[in-house]
């Protein structure tokens, strides 16, 4: 089964797919930009952002790592954006031929205002999650290119997944993915907990149409629903368990905040919040401090570094989480990019 739609002509395959290649090369051992630049700025005893800025862009190997990284993202999001372009009545006739088709249901809502703060075009992804119809289909099969093969049949979301412990009562009746994109988290929680309702929010309408099309192509019962996860509109104590993967870092600092508000008052007690986001900047190399400010400046990312500095240990227990946090070697970049909470609601 098809869950991902196919660039327009098999030569636009082979290009993503070099680009895939490119990238893996990029950030794999085939450059070795990373460790190579991290030797040599352990070797400088470079410590201060600045510092470490102003040595990484001294380098010719600096300078033509940032080319690179920026190049192949923008390789990317060009193919695809021209190649989906070329499908578009079809695809659109795809997403609605499955919109009312079960099993699972697709809430969207009519009169949903999106909040200033989501007009940025993350990672370069043209229009951003939610300006094109088709933004869905373009961020499943950019992440497809992310994740370098890693991820083309869900394994890294059922990885994740599978690692979130259960809640010490090992009651799990109603999961919520927050933030769900085109659902993968949401279904794999599905197949782990088949007696569960799960259900993904997400700001995006064309990206909650993909997550409903894909799980209804699986044959997963799950709800996805347009709403925010700062004000998700559920319950208190609704969800044994809920779940965030990658989206703290796409916040500003205030709705960082608000949102794990939001998370300790619809989960709970003694259900499970479990994060995956990236790594605190206490505990990075130099090197991946250098990343994380490249990123946000020229990569979309332009509240990444906010969450990074916040202390999200300390806010998670201000709001009433018990937590633990371990560092996860994932292939989104390598090891120590990520880190994971699992916060016990009090
Ligand atoms: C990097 S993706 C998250 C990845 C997703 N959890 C996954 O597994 O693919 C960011 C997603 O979060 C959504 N998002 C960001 N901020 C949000 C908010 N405040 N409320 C609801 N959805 C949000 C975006 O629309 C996008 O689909």
């Amino acid at each position: 089964m098809n869950l991902m739609p196919t660039p327009a002509t098999r030569s636009d395959v082979a290009y993503l797919d070099f680009v895939e290649g490119f990238r893996e090369y990029l950030l794999g051992t085939g450059a070795n930009f990373e460790s190579r630049l991290d030797a040599a700025l352990q070797a400088a005893g470079v410590r201060e952002l600045d510092d470490i800025c102003r040595f990484v862009h001294e380098q010719p190997l600096g300078q033509l790592r940032d080319r690179l990284a920026r190049t192949q993202q923008e390789m990317k999001w060009h193919a695809l954006q021209r190649s989906f372009d070329e499908q578009r009545t079809v695809l659109r006739a795809e997403l609605e031929a499955w919109d009312m088709r079960g099993p699972g249901r697709l809430q969207l809502d009519p009169s949903f205002v999106y909040p200033p703060y989501v007009n940025v075009h993350f990672h370069l992804q043209p229009g951003g999650y939610f300006k094109d119809e088709l933004s869905g289909f373009l961020y499943h099969y950019g992440t497809k290119v992310f994740f370098r093969g890693g991820n083309d049949r869900d394994e890294l979301h059922g990885k994740l997944v599978s690692m979130v412990p259960r809640p010490a009562d090992g009651e799990v009746a109603r999961v919520l993915d927050m933030a769900c994109s085109v659902g993968q988290s949401a279904t794999a929680f599905k197949r782990r907990y088949p007696k569960a309702e799960v259900i993904g929010i997400d700001y995006s309408a064309p990206m909650l149409r993909v997550a409903h099309r894909r799980a209804a192509m699986l044959g997963e019962d799950v709800t996805f629903r347009q709403a925010l996860i700062e004000q998700t509109g559920y319950p208190d104590a609704h969800f044994d368990v809920t779940f965030a993967f990658i989206v703290f870092h796409e916040l500003p600092l205030r709705i960082i905040h608000e949102t794990v508000r939001e998370a300790a008052r619809v989960t709970r007690p003694g259900g499970l919040f479990a994060v995956f986001d990236f790594t605190p900047t206490a505990d990075k190399t130099p090197f991946q401090r250098y990343h994380r400010w490249f990123d946000a400046r020229h990569n979309g990312e332009p509240y990444s570094q906010d969450f990074c500095d916040c202390r999200f240990e300390e806010i998670l227990a201000a709001n009433g989480f018990s937590v633990a946090a371990t560092p996860l070697d994932q292939r989104s970049g390598g090891a120590g990019y990520m880190t994971h909470w699992f916060a016990t609601r009090d």
